[in-house]
């Protein structure tokens, strides 16, 4: 009776912690919304690009010039993102959490504010702008997010909690998605209104996080304010047996205090931060390296050619499959562990992966997308056929049914646990003194990824066509493995208790196993509700 009443404490969900957890979630739910956003209105942001160089300098941008420079907007926004993200460790180090989220939404208000006054006042560099500005924004946020919500997570939600990043950036997709529609705000006349939306959430979660608790860790460990630790604690968990959660903490900054200040160059060279700093890297890689982006970019033209005949709506379609299966992992992550949910995931994608791969190459024409390219010369060589043969098209099939069901299992598999479960791992497997170094280095190499994939995804599919994602296919089979023999399972155990884990086996010069669990563990059984009080 005991032991249940514990557990139900141990999960208990108070309105205040469920308030600080969603407002921090609006980063995330900005970083998906400018993922999502630059899909549908690009045609008209690039005859804006056109119109405007006209008026200025007399002469028309060509296309292949407008398509470059579209490009590198598009890009830039990953660039931005690396520098936010490597920013995070020292920018939570000197203000704490929430105040570092209210200053990054400075950068959300410059960044719309660039964005939507570009057309009036006639200047593309402001689109341009404005989205490095807002991928600094959105890197800040994608170590921000995770980070405070995990350190205020209960030990045995932490996961679920954790997930609820990755919620934010799907729904974020979605909204960006609907409100892209030509009918909505994606029209020649509003898409700056679309771009600039950002200020609305910006204004409204800085006043939320007015309202919202520091996170008791950073007040403990970093300012060793006890007292006022002890406050938030009763008022997040809900009831007053917070001991454990003290004892712990106190143990982790005695830790702190006796090693020096952990930079990022000390993640690679201690023995004890390097397993679990390979672990987190890698960990980003297989979420980029997955294709993802490369397939749900991809998406449309595969909608195309299943014969659909309003693909937005299917792309619509692919981002409430990928809501829903990220909901789908919030369940199941503190039942079946991050470990087999990354491996199920990885293991699900190769599967679809391959599928698309044999589906497209049945049916689609590989030359199709050089002879779209603007920069591209009027035959296609190496193809041997001419743009009008090419433009007729491939024939649908039921082949590219089969291909849609594939790529739908591809996200649906990808958002089971590659999705969000890389957002939150650095948070996971270090402790307060080298978690901010360790989470800003685990979302730069994201970033890095994903600007990786943006750059050589087109130039790799104009080579190979669809056997592109044959590449992808040996990545996501080598993080599989990578996954299995390297990866330990953190569920229900303490911060402490993970880290020194990695110490032990760093000492004694062994990788730690893949399947510990030992230490102090949290029982999380399936039966015990999360209770809201
Ligand atoms: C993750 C990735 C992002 C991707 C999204 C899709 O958040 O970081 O690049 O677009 O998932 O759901």
């Amino acid at each position: 009776m005991e032991k249940m009443q514990d557990g139900s404490k141990r999960k208990r969900m108070t309105c205040h912690l469920l308030f600080c957890v969603c407002t921090a979630a609006i980063g995330s739910l900005q970083f998906g919304y400018h993922i999502g956003v630059i899909n549908a209105p690009y045609k008209k942001v690039q005859a804006f690009f056109k119109n405007a160089s006209l008026e200025r300098s007399g002469k028309a941008m060509d296309d292949c010039t407008v398509t470059n420079l579209w490009s590198f907007a598009v890009s830039i926004f990953s660039a931005g993102g690396m520098i936010g993200a490597l920013c995070v460790g020292a920018l939570v180090n000197k203000f704490g959490r929430c105040k570092s989220m209210i200053l990054c939404n400075i950068l959300a208000l410059i960044g719309g504010a660039l964005m939507g006054l570009s057309s009036a006042a006639r200047s593309y560099e402001m689109v341009i702008l404005g989205r490095l500005v807002i991928g600094v924004f959105c890197g800040l946020f994608s170590g921000l997010t995770p980070m405070y919500v995990g350190e205020m997570a209960p030990t045995a939600l932490r996961g679920a909690f954790g997930t609820l990043h990755q919620l934010g950036v799907v729904i974020g997709i979605l909204i960006a998605q609907i409100l892209g529609l030509e009918v909505l705000l994606g029209s020649q006349s509003l898409w700056p209104l679309l771009l600039g939306l950002t200020v609305v959430p910006a204004i409204l979660q800085t006043v939320m996080l007015l309202f919202c608790s520091e996170s008791p860790r950073y007040l403990l460990i970093n300012l060793q304010k006890e007292d006022e630790a002890r406050r938030v604690l009763i008022r997040v968990r809900g009831h007053e047996d917070i001991e454990d959660d003290i004892r712990e903490m106190k143990d982790e900054a005695m830790k702190v205090a006796m090693e020096k200040k952990v930079s990022i160059p000390e993640l690679f060279r201690n023995p004890i931060y390097r397993q679990p700093i390979i672990i987190a890297i890698l960990m980003n890689l297989s979420q980029q390296f997955s294709g993802i982006n490369a397939v749900m970019f991809y998406s449309t033209e595969i909608f195309i050619n299943a014969g659909v005949t309003e693909p937005i709506y299917a792309t619509i379609g692919t981002g409430v499959v990928n809501t829903v299966f990220t909901v789908v992992s919030l369940f199941l992550v503190e039942r079946a562990g991050r470990r087999t949910l990354q491996m199920f995931g990885l293991g699900g994608m190769a599967v679809c992966t391959l599928i698309v791969t044999i589906a497209l190459g049945l049916v689609m024409d590989p030359c199709a997308q050089r002879a779209e390219n603007p920069c591209g010369g009027p035959v296609v060589s190496a193809c041997n056929r001419t743009i009008e043969a090419i433009s007729e098209g491939p024939k649908t099939s039921a082949v590219s049914y089969v291909a849609v069901v594939a790529v739908l299992g591809f996200v649906a598999s990808f958002e089971i646990g590659p999705g969000p479960i890389p957002w939150f791992i650095a948070t996971e497997l270090f402790a307060q003194g080298a978690r901010p170094a360790a989470v800003a280095v685990g979302g730069c190499s994201n970033w890095t990824a994903a600007f990786l994939v943006g750059q050589c995804f087109p130039l790799l599919m104009n080579l190979c066509g669809p056997y592109v994602f044959i590449i992808f296919l040996v990545l996501l089979v080598f993080f599989f493995f990578f996954t299995y023999f390297r990866v330990p399972e953190t569920k229900g155990r303490t911060f402490e208790d993970i880290a020194s884990g990695f110490a032990k086996a760093a000492s004694s010069g062994h990788a730690q196993p893949p399947h510990l669990e030992g230490g102090v563990t949290v029982p999380v059984s399936p039966s015990e509700k999360v209770q809201m009080v």
